[in-house]
């Protein structure tokens, strides 16, 4: 393989790459690993072993008048008794490495500047090898991280919550698939609980079922509004609802026929949304999947002697100031937090998780802590692999988007104004486009994905539809063009061919440097669990190769035509792979 590689290298390079570079066997990006550049550098630094050094001291300058990659000494000072100034000085005078163009000190640092054509021939023939697996590791072992999200409350609209917690919680499973684990995606359905009640007694009453076929959460959610308003008049309504919920838990069969009923229409309207997202699950086991598996949880809490009565209910008392967790009402009628606790050993026994993730909002914070400790106290140590993955709210104008009382957003309606809106940029920029209805709906949807993820899940999000379409700034439909513009230098340019790279300049160079760096933003992301760091990534890849494409004539007669259209397979590669683990499409063609 890497005399494959060598052979391939331009005349100068080669002759830079003696024997002593792949008996050090320090070639580059061989390994499906990370880091490899500072792992290089490591390698190249072993003369000076004493020092204690990791791959985490290395930097990457930001201003490339300052190295590729650079070394403080500072952290050597005490152990060697020198000043980082005269140590930097000692490495940058005694290095001498292919691979090291040339080493400088500067101010207690050494600034390493690579060799250029050797580090980008290396990673292009890398990338283009591996092509989508490049950045992939198998560092997972194939170790299951279950995923909950989305769960939407049924009879209830899609709200912008379940949004964010659908469109985080799918791109944390490809990532955490890309490094190697196995996701698995459970959508836990909100449907059980005392709201059932509510909904039965007030259809019973004022409901009609065409209306229900015609719109049915629409309907279903008046009727629920329509019960509040009432109830607060007519407190009897309350036990109605009560008694009704009590028929649905003990398996009467009209209010079961309904409540089925009531589930499949809303099942149906999102599944609508799924698809337009392009998400899918692999169990849509809900909370009614747990109401008859209570019994054993409930049992072994007894016999741990955990159950505590208050008030004729039935709590599990936690410390650290923490309110106790509810299991069962005095009615009998069990909660969340049971339904909860039974799904989490469930999964544990069907899955063997090495870690369980719940993409559920900021406000449920309380609860996530509660039922951990309380799996906890219950002796399971693998209490420890559930994380909450909280997340802000969407905003509008500033304030929280809400689906409740009349201000209903649905969701579908937003989804479907973003995929018009990038329709009609279409007909006005590009109207003969092949497609366009899959492309408008790629770039629309994509739009709203990428907004979500470009920060950190815990911030509270704008949403403002015309500003996450633009195609400058930091957006989606932005990263997607230099993609699609990639792919049309790639079509006017016809076949590929076997290329050598002599001279690199500054704008390829910007770009090789990032393109090697996905295989480390991978992992961050991953380790991290944040999606931002992709996206992120992304934005600059976009920007480092649009600014090569301003400046270089790519399509040319001169012999470095080949190279670069290596160089540009390998942006649509790695951009096409970063969109991906967002959950988004890459139209060639836009
Ligand atoms: N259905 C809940 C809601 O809409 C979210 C469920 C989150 N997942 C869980 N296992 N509790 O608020």
């Amino acid at each position: 393989e890497v005399a494959r590689i060598l052979g391939k290298l331009s005349g100068t390079a080669e002759a830079k790459l003696s024997s002593h570079l792949v008996e050090t066997r320090a070639f580059l990006f061989t390994q499906k690993g990370v880091l490899t550049l500072k792992k290089t550098l490591l390698e190249v630094l072993q003369p000076f072993s004493p020092l204690p050094l990791d791959g985490n001291m290395i930097e990457r300058p930001v201003h490339a008048h300052l190295g590729d990659l650079a070394l403080p000494c500072f952290p050597f000072a005490k152990a060697l008794r020198k000043s980082p100034i005269a140590i930097a000085e000692e490495i940058a005078a005694a290095v001498d490495h292919p691979l090291i163009h040339r080493a400088e000190a500067q101010s207690g640092y050494v600034n390493f500047f690579l060799e250029r054509s050797v580090v980008t021939a290396s990673l292009l023939h890398t990338i283009l090898g591996q092509s989508s697996t490049y950045g992939s590791s198998d560092r997972g072992n194939g170790g299951v991280v279950t995923i909950d999200l989305s769960s939407p409350n049924i009879a209830k609209p899609f709200s912008m919550g379940h949004l964010r917690s659908t469109v985080i919680g799918n791109a944390i499973a490809l990532l955490v698939e890309k490094c190697g684990y196995k996701p698995v995606k459970i959508n836990y359905i909100g449907d059980w609980g005392t709201q059932f009640g509510k909904l039965l007694t007030a259809y019973r009453k004022w409901g009609n079922e065409a209306e229900v076929k015609k719109a049915p959460i629409a309907t279903l959610l008046q009727l629920y509004i329509r019960f509040h308003e009432k109830a607060e008049l007519d407190a009897t309504l309350n036990d109605e609802a009560r008694a009704a919920f009590k028929a649905l838990e003990d398996g009467d069969s009209s209010a079961r026929a309904l409540w089925e009923w009531f589930k499949m229409e809303s099942l149906k309207e999102f599944q609508r949304i799924y698809d337009l997202l392009g998400v899918t699950f692999d169990s849509y086991n809900g909370e009614a999947y747990y109401n008859d598996k209570m019994g054993p949880i409930i049992e072994e809490l007894t016999e741990k002697g955990l159950l505590v009565e208050s008030d004729g209910a039935l709590v599990v008392e936690l410390e650290d100031g923490l309110p106790p967790c509810l299991i069962k009402k005095s009615d009998g009628a069990t909660l969340y937090a049971t339904r909860d606790l039974t799904a989490a050993l469930d999964r544990k026994t069907t899955y063997d998780f090495v870690k369980s993730l719940y993409v559920v909002g900021n406000e449920q914070s309380l609860h996530f802590t509660q039922f951990k400790k309380v799996l906890g106290k219950m002796g399971h140590a693998w209490s420890a692999d559930i994380q909450h993955i909280p997340f802000g709210l969407l905003l509008k104008d500033g304030k929280k988007m809400s689906t409740r009382k009349g201000k209903i957003v649905l969701l579908e309606e937003v989804l479907n104004e973003a995929i018009a809106l990038a329709q009609s940029t279409i007909e006005t920029k590009n109207p003969d486009l092949a497609n366009k209805k899959d492309v408008a709906q790629a770039i629309g949807v994509g739009a709203i994905i990428f907004s979500d993820l470009k920060q950190h899940r815990r911030h509270d999000i704008e949403f403002n539809l015309a500003s996450m379409l633009q195609t400058e700034g930091e957006t989606g439909p932005y990263v997607q063009y230099a993609n699609a513009r990639a792919h049309s230098v790639l079509r006017k340019a016809g076949s590929m061919r076997a290329f050598t790279v002599s001279e690199v300049n500054d704008f390829e160079w910007a770009v090789v440097k990032l393109l090697e760096q996905f295989p480390d933003a991978v992992k961050r992301a991953a380790d991290e669990l944040d999606s931002s760091i992709i996206a992120k990534y992304a934005v600059d890849v976009a920007q480092s190769f649009n600014s090569f494409y301003g400046n270089v004539q790519v399509l040319s007669d001169s012999e470095d035509q080949s190279y670069r259209l290596a160089l540009v397979h390998c942006v649509t590669i790695v951009l096409e792979e970063s969109l991906r683990l967002l959950g988004m499409k890459s139209p060639r063609e836009m």
